[in-house]
């Protein structure tokens, strides 16, 4: 037999164990290991995993019924279409004929018919859609379906460089780790963040030099307020104007690598400043991380012997114009002649490759870390990629192991140049986010008068911060965008404030109502418009919105969900009058308002943005 009787009937304790016979049959994906239709909510997935036995049937062997959404219907399947070439029939009638061997679809589905060329138009009964919705809002996780395997995921993600201002790549890198931390830990992986900030290498010695000039005292009021950019270009402009300094500063780079108490200690002041600075972006932008994920280039110091050590022992390293450096396959310069990754300078110094290593190897065998994300820029594919390759070949990473650069693209200025500020200088981010903040109070009291005070404010900082994230995450990641306060603040458009405010609309709903959410959280709905239809179909593809954006590592794919749900919203509240429907109708009209903002705040809730009440 080639399915087990449990993979047939659509419980989840079934699927759960279906999943796990996948897994270890089939290829991991990047993220989960799941098949493409295991996500449970979402009816297109509903209907794959019914259709798939009489696939497989017609088939002789497992066969995938590529159910999609369809604009003549709420879904079709496409997969006699592939599996007619290989059985070398007609489509239609290879349809035809998974049709035959499915048998009664009618507690699923309304109707079924096979059309154009070979596709199976599918329509949902109402009775289903409404039920499924029930049974996913009375979950939790409204209907997303936890990891099939959990898995110790460590995200590498924000890392500023210590007395330097951070960028706005560092803000992008901040912006989609927690998107993707928050994710991963709902789906119920075991998260470790950790916030690689350069806090060590030969820039220390000048750094240090320049805050014993300044005095600890200053220095330290400095860095405190922000000012790491003037600082770090004042370290440098004296460093390359003054002998003296610089013999001074290279000096230290010594004391600090051999251990040298008293420059450990002014070390550490300038770190402990830094950090105290990025806190305040960090707390700002409203996300996860604190003190304890910090775990910077410094940490990894002790491990750098033991890493050129074994990749020695495994044959791996090589002596190179007079350093110690790997040579991992298939890269090359512009020469075509292979390129090393360097792990020993010539004067004994390590590298940022070396630390990359140690960190894998500290993940690996000291975390337990099944995948590594490192939420950074695009420039930094290739070393990414070589110190991914060099972990492998040294046995550190096994197939197992996913090794994922979440890579990214620019911010843009709208001259579509890197982002500077008006004086030409890198912007600040702190500065960038009270504007954020400041924009964004104007545009609530423009749009809400009657607001208080105090609660213009506390909007103005969800409405502001979250259109900053938002217009980050919303597009596909790898591509650069454009910053534009205009758009971003927008009430309309895939914009953080059209569905916080599609939010605040349900919850002003239910306070003219003068009714508790609550209240209509178990009421089943009655679909009997279109618009009531489409809109709990979307409710129910929350789960595989979710999962697909963690499967590719990408935010933007939730984004697009939240997008099309409050657009459903937006169409449904038009046509559909709410409080002025009859009893039962408005009972369950409420129910989908509600179950809406539920699903509207749990998604901007995974990316790091929050769902105020009124707007
Ligand atoms: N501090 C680095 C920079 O600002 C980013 C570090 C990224 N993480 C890593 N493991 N290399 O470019």
């Amino acid at each position: 037999m080639l399915y087990p009787l449990s993979y047939v009937s659509v419980t989840r304790c079934s699927l759960a164990r279906f999943s796990l016979r996948r897994q270890r049959n089939g290829t991991p994906s990047a993220q989960g290991q799941r098949a493409e239709w295991e996500s449970m909510a979402d009816p297109l997935h509903s209907v794959a995993r019914r259709l798939a036995p009489a696939f497989a049937a017609v088939a002789g062997r497992e066969c995938d019924p590529v159910v999609r959404p369809s604009d003549r219907a709420d879904a079709q399947a496409n997969g006699a279409l592939g599996l007619a070439r290989e059985l070398g029939s007609q489509p239609r009638a290879v349809a035809e004929a998974v049709l035959a061997a499915a048998g009664d679809l009618s507690d699923m589905l309304a109707s079924t018919e096979v059309a154009g060329p070979g596709f199976i138009n599918l329509v949902l009964r109402d009775g289903f859609i409404a039920r499924e919705l029930g049974a996913a809002m009375a979950e939790p996780t409204l209907g997303v379906t936890p990891a099939s395997s959990v898995r110790t995921v460590v995200v590498d993600y924000s890392a500023p460089n210590v007395a330097k201002e951070m960028h706005v790549g560092h803000l992008r890198s901040t912006v989609i780790g927690d998107a993707l931390v928050r994710m991963h830990g709902f789906l119920g992986h075991r998260v470790v963040r950790e916030n690689h900030v350069g806090d060590w290498g030969t820039p220390f010695g000048m750094l240090i030099e320049h805050l014993v000039d300044l005095g600890e005292r200053e220095a330290a009021h400095e860095l405190g307020m922000g000012d790491l950019d003037a600082f770090y270009k004042e370290a440098r402009r004296k460093f390359e104007s003054d002998d003296g300094f610089k013999a001074r500063a290279r000096a230290r780079v010594v004391a600090l690598q051999g251990g040298d108490t008293e420059t450990l200690r002014l070390w550490r002041t300038l770190v402990a400043e830094s950090t105290r600075y990025f806190n305040i972006v960090y707390r700002g932008l409203d996300v996860l991380l604190t003190d304890d994920d910090l775990a910077g280039e410094s940490k990894y110091n002790d491990l750098l012997a033991g890493i050129v050590e074994r990749l020695d022992r495994s044959g791996l390293l090589v002596e190179s114009d007079g350093a110690q450096v790997v040579f991992p396959e298939g890269f090359t310069n512009r020469e075509n002649e292979p390129l090393p990754l360097i792990i020993r300078k010539g004067d004994g110094g390590y590298n940022y490759a070396t630390t990359d290593l140690a960190c894998v190897v500290d993940r690996v065998e000291n975390l337990g870390a099944d995948s590594l994300l490192y939420v950074v820029g695009a420039p930094q594919a290739q070393h990414l990629q070589m110190v991914e390759a060099v972990s492998r070949r040294a046995g550190w990473l096994d197939e197992h192991h996913v090794f994922h650069h979440v890579a990214f693209g620019s911010v843009l200025g709208s001259d579509r140049k890197m982002l500077k500020s008006r004086s030409g200088d890198a912007v600040k981010l702190a500065a960038l986010l009270a504007e954020a903040v400041e924009r964004a109070g104007a545009a609530v009291a423009e749009k809400n008068p009657e607001m208080s005070a105090d609660d213009r404010a506390d909007v103005a900082r969800m409405v502001g911060i979250g259109a900053v994230k938002y217009s980050d995450l919303a597009t596909d990641r790898v591509k650069d965008y454009i910053f534009d306060w205009d758009r971003m603040l927008s009430f309309d458009g895939n914009t953080a404030p059209y569905l916080q405010y599609a939010h605040a609309r349900i919850c002003s709903i239910f306070r003219r109502a003068g009714l508790e959410r609550e209240r209509v959280r178990t009421v089943v709905p009655i679909l009997g418009d279109p618009r009531e239809r489409t809109l709990a179909i979307t409710l129910l593809r929350f789960d595989s919105a979710v999962h697909e954006a963690v499967d590719t590592a990408s935010p933007h794919k939730l984004c697009t969900y939240l997008f099309d749900l409050a657009t459903g919203f937006t169409s449904f509240y038009e046509n559909c009058p709410v409080l002025r429907a009859d009893d039962a109708v408005k009972t369950s009209r409420l129910a989908l308002c509600d179950a809406t903002a539920r699903v509207l705040s749990a998604g901007l809730d995974l990316l790091g943005i929050r769902a105020p009440e009124q707007m």
